[in-house]
């Protein structure tokens, strides 16, 4: 595989879950903002609300970016030219979550470069409403996604992904042998396992044919 720095900073990311009280300076806010509204896009249908207020954000991380599927300024846009909006809101939440998706990763990658640290917050969309609220949202314009900033106040490895055959394939979508599902699921639980993930996040996974727990919580404590 070939390397070089942008291609570094992506093999290395991480998502970052504790932060330190540093705030990352006003240049470098503007430079991942800028670099996120970089990405490609259908029609800048992505836009960006940035909040300060540390103490209401997950994990505390000083700046907290939640990107949103914005199709209310190319509404406002269209209406200067007295054009009709003839696409189907569906269409537009489509191509929305496709410009909000690259804005925010190029955000990421931004951010990482520059030695901070980022985590996504899925939840966001389920939240809306809130947020809707808190943010003075107009209509048209969907909380997609959060993603806190902020440096690193820990230093996790490097999660393991599913094996190229089993993520990339040539020509047409093959058929999913038995051998490879159990081979690809082994390669991640091993990655995991080799992490200590599922103890760390204190995970138990239901174990076949009702076949009895055998973890010994003392065993836990002597390591
Ligand atoms: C759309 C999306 C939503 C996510 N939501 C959460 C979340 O709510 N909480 C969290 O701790 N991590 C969240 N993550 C981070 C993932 O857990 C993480 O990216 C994944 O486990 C791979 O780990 P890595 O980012 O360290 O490589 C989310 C990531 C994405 C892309």
């Amino acid at each position: 595989m070939l390397t070089n720095l942008t291609i570094k900073t992506l093999m290395n990311h991480r998502s970052i879950r504790e932060y330190t009280d540093e705030i990352p300076s006003e240049e470098m806010v503007e430079t991942i903002v800028k670099a996120g509204q970089q990405a490609a896009f259908a029609g800048q249908l992505g836009s960006i609300i940035i909040s300060r207020e540390k103490d209401k954000h997950p994990f505390g991380a000083p700046l907290y970016f939640i990107i949103c599927v914005d199709i209310h300024r190319m509404q406002k846009v269209m209406e200067k030219r007295n054009w009709k909006m003839i696409s189907s809101d569906a269409a537009m939440l489509l191509f929305g979550l496709q410009d909000a998706s690259y804005m925010a990763q190029n955000l990421v990658i931004a951010a990482e470069s520059l030695g901070l640290g980022t985590c996504y917050l899925g939840f966001v969309p389920f939240m809306a409403e809130k947020l809707i609220l808190e943010y003075d949202l107009p209509k048209k314009v969907l909380p997609m996604v959060g993603i806190t900033v902020g440096y690193p106040a820990e230093n996790p490895l490097v999660r393991p992904r599913y094996s190229l055959d089993f993520s990339c394939f040539e020509g047409k979508y093959p058929q999913l042998s038995n051998k490879q599902i159990e081979k690809a699921m082994k390669q991640m639980d091993e990655g995991y396992l080799a992490q200590d993930y599922y103890q760390d996040g204190k995970l138990m996974i239901t174990l076949d044919n009702g076949h009895e727990e055998s973890f010994d919580r003392e065993y836990e404590k002597a390591r």
